[in-house]
């Protein structure tokens, strides 16, 4: 008999009972493929993710074009979205340059990013830690006078591909800098996927020590290492309920070596769903978008999930 394409449902005790999926295949997904892919299919990437279910989509970045060539039509694509009542769709700014361009299209969420690490800082924003802070600090400021969320990323938080392991307490304080900035959300990257159960489960009590309760964290895995979902679970057990993923499991910086895919957001859905946690999201609609797109990136989808759906 063939399998029905549903997890079986078994729930755990001490998990959350529903978790947002906060879904970057837009963004971090398209950044870092080797083509740049046609506006009207990001369009229509972005308005299938909504209709499969998933309510925050990350949707492109305000970052220099030359930087990221392949986000450079970010504008243009905001011009092609349809009104997605009920769907958040943040956009990366780094700095008031960005933030201007994002505030002329209307729109209603962006994040910051920055680094617990220099070498990463120098890399990705072409400035120290201090000199990242501050180059945020007006963006947030201006963002929240006109009625913005802010959310704001921490790369490199459980190793860096330069410097080795990063320190828990040196992750705490540059992440607890960005907070303190005025944005409502943390979330914290393993952009090149080293991180193990273990050490998720240990950065989150450390937060907690500082005074960060899980509400205002989230996480941001990389499956290099196939710790993803693993890592996902102990930060669920820690109370994280907000879950970076990337419908088909596609992306990765293309300032970070060895980033390769993001947590598939299938793999995330099978499990949390295998788990009795509500997600809103539809994995067989889900699975037939990361399909059509594989089509036009012209490679299979990396995800297990799609792969074992996939007709
Ligand atoms: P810079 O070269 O230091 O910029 O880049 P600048 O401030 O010196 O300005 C130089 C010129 O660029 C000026 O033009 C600016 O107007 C222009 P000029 O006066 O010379 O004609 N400029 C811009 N134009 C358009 N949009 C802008 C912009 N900013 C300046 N926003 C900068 C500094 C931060 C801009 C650059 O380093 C940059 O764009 N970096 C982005 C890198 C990036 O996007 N990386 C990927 C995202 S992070 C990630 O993937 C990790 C994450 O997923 C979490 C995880 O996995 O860990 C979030
Ligand atoms: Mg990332």
């Amino acid at each position: 008999m063939a399998h029905p394409g549903l997890p079986y449902r078994v729930p755990m005790e001490g998990l959350p009972e529903r978790v947002t999926i906060y879904e970057v295949g837009p963004r971090d997904g398209l950044q870092n493929e080797s083509a740049v892919v046609p506006v009207e299919v990001k369009a229509e990437f972005i308005g299938r993710l909504a209709a499969a279910g998933l309510t925050v989509i990350e949707a492109t970045s305000f970052v220099h074009p030359k930087w990221v060539p392949q986000l450079a039509d970010a504008a243009e694509l905001l011009d092609r979205l349809e009104p997605a009542p009920g769907v958040r769709r943040p956009v990366l700014v780094p700095n008031e340059r960005g933030l201007d361009r994002a505030l002329e299209k209307g729109v209603t969420e962006i994040a910051v990013f920055g680094s617990a690490t220099e070498s990463f800082a120098r890399r990705n924003l072409n400035r120290d830690i201090e000199g990242s802070l501050q180059m945020f600090a007006p963006v947030v400021r201006r963002a929240l006078d006109a009625g913005l969320r802010v959310r704001a990323y921490l790369s490199m938080c459980f190793g860096d591909p330069w410097e080795g392991p990063v320190p828990i307490a040196q992750v705490v304080t540059v992440g607890k800098r960005l907070l303190d900035l005025g944005c409502h959300e943390l979330s914290l990257g393993d952009t090149i996927g080293v991180g193990t159960p273990g050490h998720v489960t240990d950065l989150i009590a450390a937060y907690g020590e500082a005074g960060v309760t899980p509400d205002r964290l989230a996480v941001h895995f990389h499956d290099t290492y196939g710790q993803a979902l693993g890592n996902t679970l102990a930060a669920l057990r820690a109370g994280v309920t907000v879950i970076d993923a990337s419908a088909g499991g596609i992306g990765g910086c293309p300032y970070a070596e060895s980033a390769t895919g993001n947590l598939a957001t299938e793999d995330l859905v099978w499990m949390l769903h295998g788990l009795g946690i509500e997600t809103g999201v539809s994995l067989g609609s889900l699975v037939e978008t990361s399909v059509w797109l594989a089509e036009r990136l012209g490679r299979p989808s990396p995800s297990r999930v799609v792969q074992a759906l996939a007709h």
